[in-house]
């Protein structure tokens, strides 16, 4: 029985139609190759039926649905499906064969550059300008120090005044004509020029120092007194851990010891005749004697 009954639902016939044809594009029997051209149809959407029919009768239906695509694609940009539009309209249409590989190019309608690309570029413009200026602009608190000291233009501009007039920056060999009145050790353009070089970035140009970091020169007692050794030592050796002026200072003072007699006697002179400062001035010899 049960042989028999499988025997009458074996599929005997298979017919195959498109769309709601009424004639069949072919039957078969099972199972079968159907084949299948599209150049016949319409591109566009279609419907693939197949109906399979055994021994006694019955039917079996499937459908499957499928678009038939043989003439070129087509892009469209500037219209969206379902938009509302009023005026006139400028779209971008773009035609491409279906046989062809992909080609982003010619798949694509020229759109136009979207506002936020505009947008964005000028973010990041405006941010490269900001950038630069901040960049090459030299912050006021640094002004004086090495990196900023080295530049030469900056230099001069905050070089400080030096109390002697610039023709007397050049050394003039004692008994020269003219020579009567200038110090044998003249230490004028040497101490304005390594003070800029070595003490400025902490001592400020004008001698104010940085209140609680690092004192101030000006009005100094060490700077302004008899004792020139205690002001060479302190510029050989470094000072650190002394309260001035009720102020403990926490950085230290480096020690100079790689400028020569000459530059330390300058400097050290430099100091004692700037900012108001008067304490008698030393000379190299001071300083070769203190090492
Ligand atoms: C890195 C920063 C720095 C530099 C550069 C520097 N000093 Fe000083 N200086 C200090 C500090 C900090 C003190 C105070 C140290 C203390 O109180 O222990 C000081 C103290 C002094 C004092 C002693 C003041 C006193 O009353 O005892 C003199 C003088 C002095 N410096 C001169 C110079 C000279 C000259 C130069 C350049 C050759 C120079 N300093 C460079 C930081 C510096």
């Amino acid at each position: 029985m049960a042989g028999r009954s499988e025997a009458q639902h074996q599929p005997v016939s298979i017919t195959v139609f498109i769309d709601d044809a009424q004639e069949p594009l072919a039957t078969y029997k099972p199972p079968a190759v159907v084949t299948l051209d599209t150049t016949q149809l319409d591109d566009g959407e279609h419907m693939l039926r197949i109906h399979a029919v055994d021994a006694v009768g019955h039917v079996g239906v499937r459908s499957v649905p499928f678009i038939v695509s043989n003439g070129p694609g087509i892009t469209v940009n500037g219209l969206r499906p379902g938009s509302r539009v009023r005026g006139t309209l400028e779209i971008n249409v773009n035609a491409f064969g279906s046989e062809e590989p992909f080609d982003p190019v010619r798949a694509e309608s020229e759109g136009p550059i979207p506002v936020w690309t505009w947008v964005f570029f000028a973010i990041v413009a405006l941010w490269a300008t900001w950038y630069g200026l901040e960049y090459f602009a030299t912050p006021e608190a640094f002004a004086n120090t090495p990196t900023y000291a080295a530049n030469p233009a900056l230099a001069k501009a905050n070089a400080p005044a030096t109390n002697a007039p610039p023709a007397t920056t050049a050394p003039v060999a004692p008994g020269a004509p003219g020579a009567k009145n200038v110090a044998a050790f003249d230490y004028s353009s040497l101490g304005a020029q390594t003070y800029a070089a070595n003490c400025q970035s902490c001592h400020g140009a004008t001698g104010s120092g940085i209140p609680g970091t690092f004192p101030p020169l000006a009005a100094d007692p060490i700077v302004n007194g008899a004792d020139g050794d205690a002001h060479v030592k302190i510029v050989l050796k470094g000072l650190s851990g002394k309260t001035i002026a009720g102020t403990h200072y926490s950085a230290q003072m480096p020690a100079f010891s790689q400028l020569t007699d000459a530059q330390i006697a300058a400097v050290i002179d430099h100091e004692r005749t700037s900012w108001g400062n008067h304490g008698p001035l030393v000379t190299p010899d001071t300083v070769k004697k203190d090492r």
